[in-house]
């Protein structure tokens, strides 16, 4: 059997990461970068959040992948043709991708995650399953720009980055990432999932669940900050708060201090007043018209679309002609 080759891009730069992580803990109003949700912990937990009734969009894009699956897998073929390697963009425990394999049947799967960790256990069960399968994992934040180191990949590649993960990038970076997504496809395509505008209620709840699961993925953000920074984050002092932004389209997520208090990390300190937050995320919602313009503006000129029935979600295969 095949073992996956692993190669962490990210650890390496934990010195850039640190003075990032307190840059933005030092910012008024402070901010974490949702990026920082993702130890193993964090995405253990972001897996328990896609198993909640209140999450609609984990089970809506693969309602839909299930349903129209066939269509994909044609427009696939039409335009990329079969057997390309399908590179994953944030894979986390990698079953999404696992059920397009029949589908798509790539010839190497090359999966992208900022937990290398994580991934790496996750790849060693998913080559277990697909033995002869060519498996590639990469560490690597492509939040601040999406490119590999030459040689990993060559030659036409079908992009995946389903979720919604997008939703995290205010426009200009959308777009950014969109034309490197555009470029590292090499003339194949991308297969993108993006969570779009509905009743506020189902937002908020989606943010919001009764267990706390979404809580917990929050205020671990907290642990994580301390085991990177060294801080001394008590987590039972912040609340997770979650809203939708209608002007901005956005469900903000924060972490609000319940009393005044001190954080202290390597010689510096910020006080925050009872009632300050803490902004950990934006999951932006789209209207499919907005983003259909935004891939068009990125490069691709040509694009399917498939949705529920509720028009919840939209799954969009884009490709430059
Ligand atoms: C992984 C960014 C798609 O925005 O819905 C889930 C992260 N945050 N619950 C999302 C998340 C809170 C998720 N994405």
């Amino acid at each position: 059997m095949r073992a996956p080759s692993i190669v962490d891009l990210y650890r390496p730069q934990a010195a850039s990461r640190l003075d990032e992580a307190a840059a933005g803990l030092l910012a008024v109003p402070a901010t974490v970068s949702p990026k920082f949700f993702y130890d193993a912990l964090g995405s253990r937990l972001f897996d328990a959040i896609t198993e909640l009734d209140e999450y609609y969009p984990t089970r809506t894009e693969a309602a839909i992948l299930a349903r129209h699956g066939d269509a994909l897998a044609a427009a696939v073929q039409a335009s990329i043709g079969t057997g390309c390697p399908l590179v994953d963009l944030g894979a986390g425990n990698c079953a999404k991708a696992e059920r397009l394999f029949p589908l798509l049947k790539p010839g190497r799967y090359l999966a992208l995650d900022i937990s290398a960790d994580f991934l790496g256990e996750s790849l060693r069960a998913l080559q277990w399953r697909h033995p002869s399968l060519d498996i590639t994992g990469v560490g690597l934040d492509f939040s601040a720009r999406l490119a590999l180191p030459p040689g990993l990949l060559r030659g036409p590649a079908l992009l995946f980055y389903p979720g919604s993960s997008i939703g995290n990038f205010d426009p200009p970076s959308a777009l950014r990432l969109l034309r490197e997504a555009r470029e590292l496809a090499a003339g194949g395509g991308l297969l993108i999932g993006v969570d779009l505008v509905k009743p506020v209620a189902v937002l908020e709840r989606a943010y919001d669940d009764e267990l706390g699961v979404t809580a917990a993925f929050n205020l671990n953000v907290l642990r994580h900050l301390n085991r990177l920074l060294g801080s001394d984050f008590l987590p039972s002092q912040w609340r997770h708060v979650a809203f939708f932004n209608a002007e901005r389209s956005c469900i903000e997520m924060h972490l609000e201090a319940r009393q005044n208090l001190v954080v202290r990390w390597r010689g510096a300190e910020r006080s925050f007043a009872g009632g300050e937050r803490i902004h950990t995320e934006d999951s932006r919602k789209w209207q499919l018209a907005g983003f259909r313009s935004l891939l068009q503006q990125a490069g691709f000129g040509r694009m399917r679309v498939w949705e529920d029935d509720a028009r919840w979600f939209a799954v969009l295969l884009a490709t430059e002609r």
